[in-house]
């Protein structure tokens, strides 16, 4: 790093102020270089713009500018070529990187670029440009995850698994339908995102440090240029404090990881010898080096786990920004290594769940038996009852004893010896076999929302119609 005119220092954007050189471990502690890299693409494109706002507002001469952006267009192929460009570098971020290689490439022009901007309004830009692309990659791996869960669905419109609650077996369900439970959870997920973004779509470039730029930079020009839809942000010092959007994204990422992790859940659970209803492909579970009958769900756990620690990414931010007083602040920069990575894992478990849901195999003679017994048509009993005229209260109440006499006879209630139930619900004797029988007990249920394999098979026709690349 070799010293320059006008900063002696060196390599740093602030030298002149400075006498003594940074303590070498708190030169480290302060850097950001090592993470803030990931966004060189964007400082870069942000440089342009700005290069060409200077050169319409008059502050650069037309071949300054045009040296400036061939100089930073030529940096962009580099980095493009070596992304590991920024990695050995030794500069304090990625601003200072990008400055001090444009000075290799045009000269002393180069330290004009900064003129009327601050690494304020240049992060806050930088962040937001990152975080468009990044989210539309999640957003592709979300739509993934949806169409191999529809195409699951499709699979098991028809097949029934025992639907829980409370971890209780309750009445039976289809497999598609709870497959499709979780594409409305991705759907809600990426409108979230959708939404997060849009908020997130203005412009912080020319807000300078805290108190707006002094130099007449048409800035509805210049969101344009880098193609923020809502202008330009409207308060300087809202602008470099706000990272509203970056907390909205670690929401987004955190509902997603809700929602993978439940469906992990549900798989583990039913992967478990004691449901054994559903069994992991190869390819996503590993065996115990100790144990060779093993078979573990390591994959469903691992989303599991990850979820603690996307979930954890958003806490951190907002304590990081509580009480931070107006305008900016370097702990501001603790708003990226979480935000990056929550990223980079939420897409990652999406992609992983997607290969889940490709491999998974339901077991669909166990899934029949276990949907069968247990009374799980206890409900369409009573309200087989309340068709022939009986109140639901006084239904429910006759089911139970049903049920009670059922469970003493060691048989389902379709099984109740023929004087039982004329005993009981003489109304129904007669039609309780067939109206009990499980492919009965789903099909009723396709009002609109309902488990019944029709009703199934139309939302994944919708599905299809909707997620069409
Ligand atoms: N590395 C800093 C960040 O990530 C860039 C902005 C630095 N600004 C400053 N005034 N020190 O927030």
């Amino acid at each position: 790093m070799s010293g320059t005119p006008g900063n002696p220092r060196g390599a740093q954007l602030w030298g002149g102020r400075f006498e003594g050189g940074l303590d070498p471990f708190f030169e480290t502690f302060n850097r950001s270089l090592p993470f803030d890299r990931r966004m060189v693409d964007d400082d870069l494109v942000g440089s342009i713009a700005w290069a060409q706002a200077l050169g319409a507002a008059g502050v650069l001469r037309q071949p300054e500018v045009d040296k400036l952006v061939k100089g930073l267009q030529k940096l962009r192929a580099a980095c493009a070529h070596d992304p590991e460009l920024p990695a050995r570098a030794a500069d304090e971020d990625v601003h200072s990187f990008v400055e001090r290689e444009l000075g290799e490439l045009v000269g002393p022009l180069a330290r004009k670029l900064h003129t009327g901007r601050s690494r304020n309004d240049q992060v806050a830009t930088d962040l937001k440009l990152w975080l468009r692309r990044t989210a539309a990659g999640l957003d592709d791996a979300l739509t993934e995850l949806m169409r191999a869960l529809v195409e699951l669905a499709d699979r098991t419109a028809a097949l029934p698994i025992p639907g829980y609650t409370h971890l209780q077996r309750a009445q039976p369900i289809t497999a598609g339908h709870h497959a499709l439970a979780y594409v409305e959870m991705l759907a809600r997920d990426r409108s979230r995102l959708a939404d997060a973004l849009r908020r997130a779509d203005t412009c912080p470039l020319g807000s300078g440090a805290l108190a707006g730029t002094a130099f007449g930079v048409d800035r509805a020009a210049l969101a344009r240029a880098l193609e923020f839809r809502g202008g330009p942000t409207r308060n300087s010092l809202d602008t470099v404090g706000d990272r509203d959007h970056v907390a909205e994204v670690l929401f987004c990422c955190s509902m997603v990881m809700l929602h993978l992790s439940r469906l992990a859940e549900d798989w583990i659970f039913l992967g478990s010898h004691e449901a054994r209803l559903v069994r992991f492909a190869d390819a996503v579970a590993t065996g115990s080096s100790l144990m060779p009958q093993k078979k573990n769900p390591d994959a469903l756990e691992l989303i599991r786990g990850k979820t603690g620690r996307v979930l954890g990414h958003l806490h951190a931010l907002q304590v990081t920004l509580k009480a931070l007083p107006l305008a900016y602040d370097k702990d501001l920069q603790e708003d990226k290594e979480g935000l990056f990575d929550a990223l980079d894992q939420t897409v990652a478990c999406a992609k992983v769940m997607t290969t889940v849901v490709d491999t998974i195999e339901y077991d669909e003679e166990r899934c029949r038996t276990a949907a069968s017994g247990g009374f799980l048509n206890a409900t369409d009993l009573a309200d087989l009852l309340v068709r022939a005229g009986v109140s639901f209260r006084d239904a429910h109440e006759r089911v139970g004893v049903a049920v009670r006499r059922a469970l003493a006879h060691g048989c389902e209630l379709e099984e109740l010896p023929r004087p039982i139930l004329q005993e009981l619900m003489p109304e129904v004797a007669d039609s309780l076999a067939r109206e009990l029988r499980l492919d009965r007990v789903l099909g009723r249920r396709n009002a609109v929302g309902g488990t019944a394999p029709q009703r199934v098979r139309t939302e994944v026709r919708a599905w299809r119609r909707r997620l069409a690349r």
